[in-house]
């Protein structure tokens, strides 16, 4: 009976790991992404009932605390259900972080839950506690700040010698993992000891990190958690867990390389938390005056364009303006204009943002330019709308070596003709640093909420 059991639980897990797999590679397609989500979501759910209800242990009993595990569930279902309901999509990527950060929680509990129930002699066991523990930690404490940076509830703090404090800890994390790993008798309290370092390990290594970074850092802690499960699939040889920590955890690392790349930016600073560390934010500096320009005027100027390029950044999502966006689209190619979109790599607060964001409005895909594709294209483009975007156009990234964006890749805007910038003051965007390119001859500010403006703008190129 116990064989039967054990077996049917080996396939539920099976089944899971392919739907896993499965809604991955959904995931890489707007048009598939919802079902990817959806089959990756009844996996989970096949591999949680199977584990309760399957698992034995040596005597035949099965799970003797399924009240207790049902309301945990229960409590656990009905906060997620209600944050992903009432979650602003602008407060999207701040939802990730804390829930990424309890994932990381949860890896780091089983260590120590784990550590009571192992002899000294379990070499390989306790290499999975610690490293369940430290990289489970780690990812907990750094999503908790990276949390309130995104919420805005604190800011970057820099402090001398950090990089050196960020490897002499890790050393001391690392010896001390050692230390519980090879001794002869199981001691609880280095592992407290050990989860303390760890906890202001993660602290230490996002508190520094501003500008322009913070993107490649949470796709980090995304798949340090990965790899913290894994690690306590492989504790208690649980293969869907196993093989939904290697895919977070490998799909993380992708990310985050890929991220670096786009960034221009080290994995190794990444990792001894140095960036931006010893750069000076810009405050106000000497510009001249700027350019506006009227709706009147920014209509025509479009509406006699041969070629549009529309910039979307972090505000086009705060304003909700998706939609508006793509009305002010089909308004301009009912005049013949040719209308593209420029997406950064960056550009919002979380990865592929802009692409989530404009898929929701029902625009194009093919419509969406990749940076690279998008600035080879800006020198034959007579208007280029700059809707809510700051950082991610922002020149000095390009040639101001003290700037915390320097080395960057920016979409080159200034290359077009004409650009037309919409924001509703001179307020700097994430990175805290004024932007020469709303300076420039070539530039006028459009003023205003990025959902009014464009909703006008419609209005009067309709009117043309
Ligand atoms: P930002 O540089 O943050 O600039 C956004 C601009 O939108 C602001 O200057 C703001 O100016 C304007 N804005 C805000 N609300 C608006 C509204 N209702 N209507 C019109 N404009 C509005 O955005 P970006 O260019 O997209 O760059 C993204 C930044 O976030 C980068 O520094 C990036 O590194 C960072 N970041 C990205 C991620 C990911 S993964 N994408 C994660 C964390 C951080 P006003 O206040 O004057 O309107």
């Amino acid at each position: 009976m116990n064989l039967i059991l054990s077996d049917i639980l080996g396939i539920a897990y099976l089944v899971a790991s392919v739907t896993f797999i499965l809604g991955l590679k959904m995931l890489s397609k707007p048009d598939t992404a919802r079902r990817g989500n959806l089959i990756a979501a009844v996996g989970m759910a096949i591999a949680i009932f199977a584990t309760i209800f399957l698992t034995v242990d040596e005597n035949g009993a099965g799970l003797q605390n399924k009240i207790l595990i049902f309301i945990a569930l229960g409590v656990g279902t009905l906060i997620g259900t209600r944050a992903a309901r009432t979650v602003q999509m602008t407060q999207m990527p701040q939802m990730v972080s804390l829930f990424n950060g309890m994932g990381g929680a949860c890896a780091a509990l089983i260590g120590i839950i784990e550590i009571y129930h192992t002899q000294p002699d379990e070499k390989g066991k306790l290499l999975a506690i610690c490293a369940g523990l430290i990289i489970g930690t780690i990812s907990f404490s750094g999503s908790m700040i990276a949390w309130g940076k995104l919420t805005g509830k604190f800011g970057d703090k820099v402090f001398p010698l950090q990089q050196f404090l960020n490897i002499g800890l890790m050393t001391i994390i690392l010896v001390l993992a050692g230390v519980i790993i090879f001794s002869t008798t199981i001691s609880p309290v280095l592992l407290y000891m050990e989860l303390l370092l760890c906890v202001g390990y993660g602290i230490l290594f996002v508190l520094p990190i501003g500008g322009a970074d913070m993107p490649v850092v949470i796709s980090l802690l995304n798949s340090f958690t990965g790899v913290a499960a894994a690690c306590a699939g492989f504790l208690y040889n649980n293969k869907a867990m196993l093989t939904g920590g290697i895919l977070v955890g490998s799909a993380g690392t992708i990310l985050t390389i890929l991220m670096c790349k786009a960034m221009n930016r080290s994995l190794t600073n990444v990792l001894i938390g140095a960036f931006s560390a010893n750069k000076t934010k810009q405050v106000e500096s000497e510009h001249g005056d700027v350019r506006e320009v009227s709706l009147a005027d920014a209509a025509v100027m479009m509406s006699y364009a041969k070629r549009v390029m529309i910039v979307p950044g972090y505000g086009l999502a705060v304003a909700q303006a998706q939609h508006s966006c793509h009305e002010l689209e089909k308004a301009l190619e009912e005049k013949g204009v040719e209308v593209n979109y420029a997406i950064h790599p960056v550009a919002g607060r979380m990865p592929g943002h802009m692409n989530v964001l404009l898929a929701e409005a029902d625009v194009a895909y093919g419509k969406l330019l990749e940076m690279d594709e998008a600035n080879t294209q800006f020198a034959n483009t007579d208007v280029v709308m700059v809707l809510g975007a700051n950082d991610v156009v922002n020149p000095a990234a390009k040639n101001d070596k003290q700037s915390p964006i320097y080395g960057m890749p920016i979409l080159d805007v200034e290359n077009a003709r004409s650009v037309i910038v919409n924001k509703r003051s001179m307020n700097a965007g994430y990175a805290g640093i004024t932007n020469d390119l709303f300076y420039q001859p070539k530039t006028s500010m459009l003023f205003g909420d990025a959902k009014t403006v464009l909703q006008q703008l419609v209005s009067e190129i309709k009117a043309n």
